[in-house]
């Protein structure tokens, strides 16, 4: 059966992991959302933060949520004041992942991500996580996918 990457990412942490999955022979989904966070970095990080603090609902960009043909999907989102980025949660909503394997792949500042975990385990409770360290600057983050 096919495998799915869909993931979200603003600043090429999870275009990395994509590459990855990619030349493992999954396709490829990126959540693209209309309206992005600001480039300052302090406004960009109190707006994410803020967003993922009340679970904002993103506008995806013609997010195809059709995920028949796959029995394995992984999720890669990126950690918003320890918890999924909102793009992300926002897709969730539209996907039907009973009876699929799951595996979120996460990517942060510090490798850690609480809440998003918290967040998995009550809703995808058999989901496996893996959390990397932001794997453009560190490189063999990617090995913990192997
Ligand atoms: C709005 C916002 C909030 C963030 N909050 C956290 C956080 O709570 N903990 C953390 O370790 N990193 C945090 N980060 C850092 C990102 O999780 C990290 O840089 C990640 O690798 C970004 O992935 P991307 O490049 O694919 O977007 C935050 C970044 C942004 C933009």
């Amino acid at each position: 059966m096919n495998k799915l990457f869909i993931y979200y990412s603003l600043t090429n942490n999870g275009d990395k992991v994509a590459d990855y999955y990619k030349d493992k022979g999954y396709d490829i989904r990126k959540i693209e959302v209309k309206k992005k966070l600001p480039k300052i970095f302090f406004f960009r990080i109190m707006t994410g933060g803020f967003k993922a603090l009340i679970n904002y609902k993103e506008k995806l960009i013609n997010f195809d949520n059709n995920i028949d043909n796959y029995n394995e999907i992984i999720i890669g989102s990126p950690i918003w004041f320890d918890r999924l980025s909102t793009p992300v949660r926002t897709a969730l909503n539209k996907l039907n992942l009973e009876n699929k394997t799951i595996h979120f792949v996460l990517y942060s500042g510090s490798g850690t991500g609480k809440k998003a975990e918290e967040f998995i385990n009550k809703n995808y409770s058999s989901a496996k996580i893996t959390i990397l360290k932001e794997p453009n600057k560190y490189n063999d983050e990617l090995k913990k996918l192997d």
